[in-house]
């Protein structure tokens, strides 16, 4: 499905909350799914990864009822699942199918995983070989790096595993699978990712033990299910973040946006870019994820340079950053950040190649992008290429752009943001 976006002088003004956190919602049901009792969700993001993650434990028996975004999820502990009849089909989602390697690699029975186009396209090496030596018995295409995945019941033992790439999804498995395999299993990362596990781990009543860049758990624990009240996701935040800095005129509130450190690496690039920039932060609640109210306004911005410790920060926004970048005085160099290549689509390709028919000088380089700054947007076909964050980058790109910007493929938004056109209605006006 295609759709056409012209705006003639348009200004954001208004107040939103943005759906639930993407990383977190999958979480919640995964832990509610092997936790002992009751869960209940509350803001769980619509969209349609997580509810992937839903449909593949609603397939392994475990009673979970949705009303919009509350999720009651009826947990009978780890060993409460059964064993799946037909595959797992995790659709676009790379969180579900790796965090779920992990979580089942330790079951007593089979589990085939299947998924969509770009999860076909996507490396799952980076998990299946640390949880080969744990003892997982996974093969698959090429040697297991591509779906369709088998696994096959095994036994874990933990292991000691330094995090060849910095990704949360690959930390994550390991920890799931260490919950539940025979001793210790320590995750040692080279820079800091999402760390909503741990956190998750310890709310739903597990033990972790966290000493700087290595994590420790050990094996056999029983969690305990329990209220989960999901923040606005910062990686939706980030495209009004954004929009409200470089359309003239605005200024957008949003509300109740998940602040948790290893998240808030936009928020970091907007205040250095200069963009005008405020933060309320609420108080702490139960889950121990920090939120708050994001108020941004019209602003100068000046070209930057990003690389090293930021990227995984700000790993889902830099689409929306490189539109930002074509706005500010100066070039913006991005570095370091070559996992943009097996996302949901080869993003640093995507980038260029669709902001560059908006008419954006931008080049791709090996690890990132080198966007020129003070760029005028002509408008023109574009495409999502099948990747919601490629979509909404372009759906914003319209809000700049001179003439229409006919968006194909514009479904893809739905993964995790299916009401991103409602709230786009709700906070633009045309200036006279
Ligand atoms: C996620 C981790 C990141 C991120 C993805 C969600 C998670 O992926 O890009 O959207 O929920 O753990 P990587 O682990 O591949 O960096």
């Amino acid at each position: 499905m295609g759709k056409i976006l012209l705006f003639k002088n348009p200004q954001l003004k208004g107040t939103i909350e943005v759906p639930g956190d993407k990383s977190i919602s999958h979480r919640a049901v995964m832990f509610g799914a092997i936790a002992e009792g009751k869960t209940t969700v509350y803001h769980f993001l619509e969209g349609q990864d997580c509810l992937s993650t839903i449909e593949c434990f609603q397939k392994m028996g475990v009673d979970i009822q949705r009303e919009g975004d509350k999720v009651t999820i009826q947990g009978n502990g780890y060993g409460g699942l059964k064993e799946p009849i037909g595959l797992l089909d995790v659709g676009n989602s790379g969180t579900t199918i790796r965090l779920l390697m992990g979580l089942l690699a330790n079951q007593p029975f089979s589990i085939t995983f299947t998924g969509d186009e770009s999860i076909a396209k996507r490396p799952m090496r980076r998990v299946v070989d640390p949880l080969r030596k744990m003892g997982a018995r996974i093969s698959g295409k090429e040697d297991g790096n591509f779906i369709p995945l088998e696994m096959n019941q095994s036994e874990l033992s933990g292991i000691e595993y330094e995090l060849p790439v910095a990704s949360a999804q690959v930390k994550s498995a390991i920890l799931l699978a260490g919950l539940h395999a025979k001793g210790t299993t320590t995750v040692i990362e080279k820079a800091a990712t999402r760390d909503h596990t741990e956190r998750m781990i310890e709310s739903f009543g597990g033990s972790i033990h966290i000493d700087g860049n290595m994590i420790r758990v050990t094996g056999n624990q029983v969690l305990s299910g329990k209220d989960v009240h999901v923040p606005g996701d910062i990686s939706s935040a980030a495209f009004w973040m954004v929009a409200g800095t470089i359309v003239p005129n605005s200024e957008i509130i949003l509300k109740n946006v998940g602040l948790n450190q290893t998240r808030t690496g936009i928020i970091d690039v907007l205040k250095e870019m200069g963009a005008n920039i405020e933060i309320q932060l609420d108080k702490l609640g139960e889950l121990a994820e920090e939120s708050g109210t994001v108020t941004v306004k019209t602003s100068s911005l000046k070209g930057i340079t990003i690389a090293g410790d930021i990227i995984p920060r700000l790993i889902d926004e830099l689409p929306i950053i490189a539109l930002l970048a074509s706005q500010a005085k100066g070039k913006t160099v991005i570095k370091d950040a070559a996992e943009l290549k097996v996302k949901e689509t080869n993003r640093i390709d995507a980038i260029a190649t669709q902001l560059g028919a908006l008419g954006v000088d931008i080049t791709p380089t090996d690890d990132g992008l080198i966007i020129e700054g003070e760029q005028t947007l002509h408008g023109g076909t574009v495409d999502s290429l099948g990747d919601h964050r490629i979509g909404m980058t372009l759906a914003i790109a319209s809000l700049i752009s001179k003439d229409s910007v006919v968006l194909n493929n514009v479904d893809a938004i739905s993964v995790s943001y299916p009401g991103f056109f409602d709230d786009l209605i709700k906070l633009v006006s045309i200036q006279e």
